[in-house]
Formats: C-alpha cells, structure tokens, sequence
C-alpha cells in the first residue's frame, strides 16, 4: 500500500494535507486520522457513504464491474471450482487448500460439530414459533457461556479453536432451530456426511429413517453458501468488527452480526423477498408493485434489488438464478409460479426508467429465497441460512481486526444538534 499522493483540505484560512493510501483494487483513500487534530473538525458520513472503516485483504467488491473476489480469486470460479469448508479455508488463512490441509480442516471441523448437550436445554426456553432467527441470537451468543476454555485471543491457538468451533456449530445450531420449530426431534451430526450433506441431514432427516441427500441439491445449498460467504464491510460484518474492538469474544460478536443481518434492508431481504413474491402473486399484478416502488411517497422497496456497492449487477445474483434453475429443474418444478413470477418481474424492473436509471439490479437476495423454498427450507430460516454461510466471513474479518496492530476500540463522534447547554429549573418553575 503506498501513499505518494496527498488531498489538501483549505478551511478557516487553513490548509492541511492527508496522505492518500492506495490499495490494490478499488478506490483509494484519503487517511483523515489526523483531520481532528490539525483542524479542530470532524468529518460527517451518515451511513458511510464514503468512508473506509479499514484496510482488508478478505474481499473485494468492484460495484461497476459486477466484480467480487474471495482473496483475489473470483466468485464465479470459485462457485464452480471449489466446495463451502475449501472457500471457508481460504478466507480464514488467505490460500486455497491443497489436498492434505482440505482434508485436515474437513476433519477438525467435523471434530466440531457437537454443541455441548446443556445447550440444547435453551432451545425450549423459545416459543415454538418464535422467529429462528431469535433463537440463533440467542443460542450463538450463549457458545460464550460454553466454550471459555479457549479465550485468551492474543493466542493463534485459541482464535483458531473458536473460529472452527463457529463455523462446525452454525449448522448444528441452525438445524437445532428448525427441528425444534417444526417440533420434531433434533438430528446428531453424522460425521461420515460432508459438511453441507450434513446439514442437510440434521434439517430434513429423522430418527425413523436414514436420510440420504440428493447430490444435486447438496451441491446446490454448498454453493448458495459460497456465495453468501462474505461481502467486505457490510452492516453485520461492521457490526462484528466493531463489537470486536471492545474486545468481546467472538461468540457475542457473531450473535451481534446474526442481530443486524436479521433486518429486512440487509440479510431478511431474501425472507421480505418471497413475502413480496407471494404478495404480487400474479405477472398481471407486477405493473402495481413497480409503480408503488417508484412512488417517493410509498414506502415500498422491491426487496431483493438495489445495492450499495453493486451499481451493474451483483454476480452473486446471476449465480443464484443459475442455482435456482438448476435446483427447480432437479425437482420438476421448472414452471415454478414464483420462479416465473422473478423472471419476469426482473425483466420488467430492468427495463424500466426508474430502476435504470438508479441502477438497481437484483442483488443476492432476489433468487435466494425461491431456491431454497424449493430445497424445502422455509421462509422463515432463510437468513439463518445466510448467517450460517456468512459466519465464516464475519469470523475471518474478526480475526483480520484484532491481528492488525493498528487497531482500536471504535468510536465515532457525532455532529450534535440537540439543545444548548442550558441549567436544569426547579420543578415548580418547569412548563
Ligand atoms: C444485502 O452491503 C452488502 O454487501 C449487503 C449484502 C451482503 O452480502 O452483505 O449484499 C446483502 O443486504 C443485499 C441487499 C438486500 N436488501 C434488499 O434487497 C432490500 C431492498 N433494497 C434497498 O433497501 C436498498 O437498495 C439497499 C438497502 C440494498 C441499498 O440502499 P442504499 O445503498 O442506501 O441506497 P438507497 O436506499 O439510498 O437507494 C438509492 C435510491 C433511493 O431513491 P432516491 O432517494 O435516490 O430517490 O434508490 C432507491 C431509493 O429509494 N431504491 C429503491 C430500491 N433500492 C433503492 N427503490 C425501489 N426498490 C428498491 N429495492
């Protein structure tokens, strides 16, 4: 990273110069770190639209190009040349396994997969029909009260216990959710399945019958998870990130992100998305939807496309489509009603001024939740799903902070408007 380059700031009748860093993709930026010191100000950046939160060298996103790279390598090869624990690998230690250490990760992580069986008392502590999503808040932050054997995160050792504890118990837990919602008993890991036919196998398999899962759709929900992986500094994985300069455990930071992800203008889309699907019900009825998300006054967003980054299209949806057709043509359900219903509402949206002109195009979300609904998965667990996968991003860009050397506890400012300093009336002479 060099910084050859400076940006001069005049205020006040004062100029101060920054050092502009450049990266090795992307935008480069202007180190503002000294603003407050030289100039007495600060900057303002409500939702930062223009701020770098840090350096990383996980995961890159080229919104214009439509471009996303897991540690350089791009998503489309990576979806089609690799399997989720060889991409979780890769983000976690910045290489692609080779024969012997994929083999290695897939047995310690199997060695993981068991939570501790006083855990599975807090499941029916939920209402049956409590939102998993709750229970997954709730079930991962309580991994702290259980695995404090490997707490000292100075120690490589002890990071590396709990970030393969993390991604072994996800699906372990999210599984757990499910069966415990459906009212069904919970499954045990079977460790003779790899780790997506695992899940598949603790989800859909009883205890009356050997499950064995179809090796379309394992491979199908495999790369669902890839592509739900990482995503540089988005809002659950800032939210990781800054829980995790306090110096909390990595457990309670992860239960932070599955918190944030749940919001419906982030992970929930693609739960918001079949919801809005099932709501417009007809190709006659797309028109309404459209002219309802283009009305300033309606509050209404077509919920699986726009972006932040992605200003062309999220390569990520592409390959879910791709995901989709594949998964619905295993089942027989090619004329799905809701997969036409996408088709053609996003044929219909990308054609129109409005969503052209502000280039909203659908994002990860879009196709997810038609796909899954198909693998049997309801609605309601979809972004469980997403955590699960996105576990291995946050856990990795955790690693990533508290390994920098330059890292400190977050700590914005904030520009105050509230009222004046003012003293408190006694209360006979308060209105
Ligand atoms: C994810 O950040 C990530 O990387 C997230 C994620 C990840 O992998 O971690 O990619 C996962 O969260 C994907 C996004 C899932 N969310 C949805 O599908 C919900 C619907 N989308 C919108 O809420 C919105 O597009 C966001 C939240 C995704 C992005 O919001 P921004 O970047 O803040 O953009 P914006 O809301 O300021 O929109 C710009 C304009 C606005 O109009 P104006 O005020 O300029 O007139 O576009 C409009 C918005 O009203 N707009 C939409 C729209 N999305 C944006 N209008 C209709 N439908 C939409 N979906």
């Amino acid at each position: 990273m060099s910084t050859e380059r400076t940006a001069t700031l005049s205020v006040d009748g004062k100029t101060v110069e920054f050092p502009v860093m450049v990266g090795t993709h992307g935008q480069d930026v202007i180190d503002i770190r000294t603003l407050g010191g030289k100039t007495g100000l600060f900057t303002y950046d409500s939702g930062f639209l223009s701020t770098a939160s840090c350096k990383s060298k996980i995961t890159f996103i080229d919104g214009d190009k439509g471009e996303l790279l897991y540690r350089g390598y791009p998503i489309e090869q990576l979806a089609d040349k690799c399997n989720f624990l060889e991409v979780a690998y890769l983000l976690k230690n910045g290489e692609l396994p080779n024969a012997e250490q994929k083999v290695n990760f897939e047995t310690t992580i199997k060695q993981h997969t068991m939570l501790h069986d006083q855990m599975t008392k807090f499941y029916s502590g939920f209402r049956r029909d409590a939102h998993p999503m709750a229970v997954m808040v709730g079930v991962v932050g309580a991994l702290s009260a259980f695995y404090h054997d490997a707490m000292d995160f100075s120690d490589a050792e002890h990071r590396s216990i709990s970030i393969n504890r993390l991604i072994a118990k996800l699906p372990t837990i999210v599984a757990m959710a499910y069966k415990y919602n459906k009212g069904e008993p919970f499954m045990y890991p079977r460790n003779d399945l790899d780790y997506t036919a695992n899940f598949m196998h603790m989800m859909f398999g009883t205890p009356c019958e050997r499950y064995e899962p179809n090796p379309v759709l394992v491979r199908a929900l495999d790369v669902i998870f890839t592509l739900h992986a990482d995503h540089e500094q988005n809002a659950s994985t800032s939210t990781v990130r800054l829980a995790g300069s306090s110096g909390a455990n990595p457990f309670a930071c992860i239960s932070a992100g599955i918190a944030c992800l749940w919001g419906p203008a982030h992970g929930g889309a693609n739960e918001a998305c079949l919801q809005m699907l099932e709501e417009i019900g007809d190709v006659s009825r797309v028109g309404e939807y459209i002219k309802r998300a283009k009305d300033k006054n309606d509050s209404f967003k077509l919920m699986g496309f726009g972006h932040r980054v992605y200003k062309n299209f999220d390569p990520r949806a592409k390959l879910m489509g791709t995901v989709c057709a594949e998964v619905l043509g295993e089942l027989g359900l090619e004329n799905d009603r809701l997969f036409k219903l996408a088709k053609e509402l996003e044929k219909i949206a990308l054609e129109d001024e409005y969503f052209v002109e502000k280039k909203l195009y659908p994002n990860v979300d879009f196709y997810s939740g038609i796909v899954q609904k198909a693998l049997g998965i309801p609605t309601s667990m979809f972004t469980c799903i997403f955590a699960l996968a996105r576990t291995v991003g946050w856990i990795t860009q955790w690693e990533e902070m508290i390994t920098d050397p330059e890292y400190k506890i977050g700590r914005p400012r904030q520009l105050y408007i509230g009222a004046a300093r003012r003293d408190v009336p006694e209360l006979a002479q308060r209105q």
